[in-house]
C-alpha cells in the first residue's frame, strides 16, 4: 500500500505551491485511478511517488515504510514503477533489452511477446529495434506500459496511458488492466481522463488546485465528476 501522507511540493524556481498537503492511499488490490484538471498535480504526485522530486513536508509510506528520503533506484528495488506521461527515448537500448531489465533477467522471445501482445504490438517487429525517434509517440508509450506490466510491481503508476495510443490498442491496454486488477498483486494507480479506465476502477480520486479534491467508490464518484470540474473551473477562472 502507497501512501501520502499531507505532502507539500513547491516549484523548485518561484517556490509555488503545487501540492498542498495532499493525503490518499493507494490500496493493495485496488485499482485507484486519479483525474481531474490539466495542471491540477497529477503528474507531479506520481513523480513525488518515485522519487523524481521530494516532497517540501510530508511523508510517503510503503507498506507502512517511511521510503520519503529514498532515490528512484531504491523504490524501483521496493516494487514502485511509474510509466511516464512522456516516455524518455534511450537510443541504442532494445526493447527486448528494456523488458528484460524491467523483467530482473533475461527474457526469451515468447515471454516479450506475451507482454508486447497485450498492448497491441507484434514482437517480431519490434523486439530489436532501438528506443530511439524512429518509434511512434503510441508505439513507444505501449513499450514502456509493457515494461512495467512485466514488472512484480507493489505499486505500478501509470500517467494516462491511453494518450496518443489508437482505439484498438487502447481496448487491448483497457483489458490488459483489467487483468491486472483481477489478479490483485499490488497496488495500481492510474491516471486518466479515460471514462472507460474510470469505469474499471474501485475508486477515483480527483486532484485539482494541488489537493485531494474528492476521493471515493467508483459508483459513487463518476455521476460526481462533472460537478466536481464544474466547482474546480468556477475557482480557477470565476467562469
Ligand atoms: N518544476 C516546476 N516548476 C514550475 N511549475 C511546475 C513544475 N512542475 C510542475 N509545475 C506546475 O504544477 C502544476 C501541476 O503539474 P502536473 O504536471 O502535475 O499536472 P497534471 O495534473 O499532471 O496535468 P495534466 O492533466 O495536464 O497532465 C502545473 O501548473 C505545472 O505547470
Ligand atoms: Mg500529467
Amino acid at each position: 500500500m502507497l501512501r501520502f501522507d499531507s505532502v507539500c511540493y513547491n516549484a523548485p524556481d518561484d517556490g509555488a505551491d503545487i501540492i498542498k498537503g495532499l493525503s490518499l492511499d493507494v490500496n493493495d488490490g485496488e485499482i485507484l485511478v486519479v483525474t481531474g484538471p490539466n495542471g491540477g498535480g497529477k503528474s507531479t504526485l506520481a513523480r513525488l511517488a518515485m522519487g523524481i522530486i521530494r516532497p517540501a513536508s510530508g511523508r510517503i509510506l510503503l507498506d507502512g515504510e517511511d521510503i520519503t528520503e529514498k532515490g528512484i533506484t531504491e523504490r524501483a528495488r521496493l516494487g514502485v514503477g511509474y510509466a511516464f506521461q512522456s516516455p524518455p527515448r534511450f537510443k541504442g537500448l532494445t526493447v527486448k533489452r528494456l523488458l528484460s531489465i524491467a523483467a530482473g533477467g533475461e527474457v526469451d522471445d515468447a515471454e516479450c511477446c506475451r507482454y508486447l501482445s497485450r498492448v497491441g504490438l507484434c514482437a517480431a517487429d519490434y523486439l530489436n529495434r532501438s528506443l530511439d525517434a524512429t518509434l511512434s509517440g503510441g508505439e513507444l508509450k505501449r513499450i514502456e506500459v509493457a515494461s512495467l506490466l512485466i514488472r512484480g510491481l507493489r505499486v505500478a503508476i501509470y500517467d494516462e496511458p491511453e494518450a496518443g495510443i489508437d482505439i484498438w490498442s487502447f481496448n487491448m491496454l483497457v483489458n490488459a488492466f483489467a487483468t491486472l486488477g483481477r489478479e490483485k498483486s499490488g497496488a495500481l494507480m492510474i491516471i486518466s481522463h479515460q471514462e472507460r479506465v474510470m469505469q474499471m476502477a474501485d475508486r477515483i480520486a480527483v486532484i485539482a488546485d494541488g489537493t485531494l479534491a474528492d476521493v471515493g467508490e467508483t459508483k459513487k464518484m463518476l455521476p460526481l465528476l462533472t460537478d466536481i470540474f464544474r466547482k474546480d473551473c468556477i475557482k480557477a477562472n470565476g467562469c
